[in-house]
């Protein structure tokens, strides 16, 4: 697959993401004792550890991020964290983080699609896009209310998860 120079910051982000991504639902699985989370947990793992692979085949090793470690650690307790809390605070994060993802993918096919010859990597992330979206769309509909603590954690988790795409698009 021709993978165009400019582009390969950003499928360094996409590899700490969906590294990110694996260890969340690894954090979910690792406290959560409820049978529907842990089904929601596995399905969704399944998917990312797929992404996961998908960008390794594309991005050289040598252009990873040499965060990989934290970006296992982060994504741990962004799982960990909410699963402690209780089932709505595990299906709004996911609906966060997974909302994030979906623009986050959108913006690369979008820098794409000005460029010649990346059809190719244009429709694999465009694959990615919508499994995030369905995550998204799965998590959604098992909450029905954002209480003021969810909003303000969904908040952090934004946050946290545009400070990480900044520093791994650089290392
Ligand atoms: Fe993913
Ligand atoms: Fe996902």
């Amino acid at each position: 697959m021709f993978i165009p120079n400019f582009i390969i910051p950003d499928l360094r982000t996409d590899h700490a993401g969906e590294t990110g991504a694996v260890f969340i639902y690894k954090g979910i699985l690792l406290v959560s004792k409820d049978k529907e989370i842990i089904e929601f947990a596995e399905n969704h793992l399944l998917t990312e550890k797929k992404h996961l692979e998908l960008i390794e085949k594309i991005l050289p090793n040598n252009e990873k991020s040499k965060l990989l470690f934290l970006w296992k650690f982060l994504g741990l307790l962004t799982g960990l964290i909410p699963a402690l809390i209780g089932k709505k605070f595990i299906y709004a994060t996911i609906y966060f983080v997974e909302s994030f993802v979906e623009k986050h993918y959108d913006e690369q096919i979008l820098k794409l699609r000005k460029k010649k010859n990346s059809l190719k990597l244009i429709q694999l992330l465009e694959t990615l896009k919508n499994d995030e979206i369905s995550h998204k769309e799965d998590s959604l509909k098992r909450f029905n209310k954002l209480s003021l603590l969810l909003k303000i954690w969904g908040n952090i988790v934004e946050m946290g998860s545009r400070a990480a795409v900044l520093i791994s698009y650089k290392i």
